[in-house]
């Protein structure tokens, strides 16, 4: 079934970014109509930068989503409701490199403005890519970040999306 979401002005969007972020975690797509990918993320955030609104995500070197997202000028971010919760650790455990993880998951893309979605989502976010950063071993401060989350390499790139429009059902 497709849904049918209605676009909802930013300035109305009263959310709690660090539970919906880091507890209810949500999905990063990025691709085409003829082939997409998707990840669970729970790091990531929203806010205001070089004049716009934007949202910010962090994706390692491995994930296979990262190349969608380094090939593609666009990019979604999409909620779910709880009774999801399963299906989007699923996501975030398998890669799309090794199996067509949407069709195992029960779950469909949508698209709007070209831009892959999650349709069984509640909310999503279209953001355009406005700047990509690879982070590295020389910009952490806290040296306990390198040895905690990066002994095996794998560093995060920052991805910085203007925010385009946000749709909600
Ligand atoms: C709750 C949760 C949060 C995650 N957050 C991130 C994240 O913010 N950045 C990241 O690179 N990977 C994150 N992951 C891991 C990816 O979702 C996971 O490696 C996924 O299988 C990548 O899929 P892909 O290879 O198809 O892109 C998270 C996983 C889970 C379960």
């Amino acid at each position: 079934m497709v849904h049918t979401f209605q676009p909802f002005p930013l300035e109305y969007l009263e959310m709690d970014v660090f539970k919906k972020i880091g507890q209810e975690w949500m999905l990063i797509s990025a691709g085409d109509e003829q082939k997409a990918n998707t990840m669970t993320a729970s790091w990531g955030g929203f806010g205001v930068l070089w004049g716009k609104n934007v949202a910010t995500v962090y994706i390692r070197e491995s994930r296979y989503t990262k190349e969608f997202l380094d090939r593609q000028d666009s990019f979604s971010l999409t909620f779910l409701d709880e009774k999801y919760k399963r299906e989007m650790k699923f996501l975030g455990a398998v890669s799309g490199r090794d199996e067509d993880k949407m069709e195992e998951a029960r779950l469909n893309f949508g698209y709007s403005m070209g831009i892959p979605y999650v349709d069984e989502g509640n909310l999503v976010f279209l953001c355009s890519k406005l700047s990509a950063t690879p982070i590295t071993k020389e910009h952490f401060i806290d040296p306990n970040i390198q040895s905690q989350w990066y002994a095996d390499g794998d560093y995060h790139t920052m991805y910085i999306g203007e925010i385009l429009q946000v749709m909600a059902r």
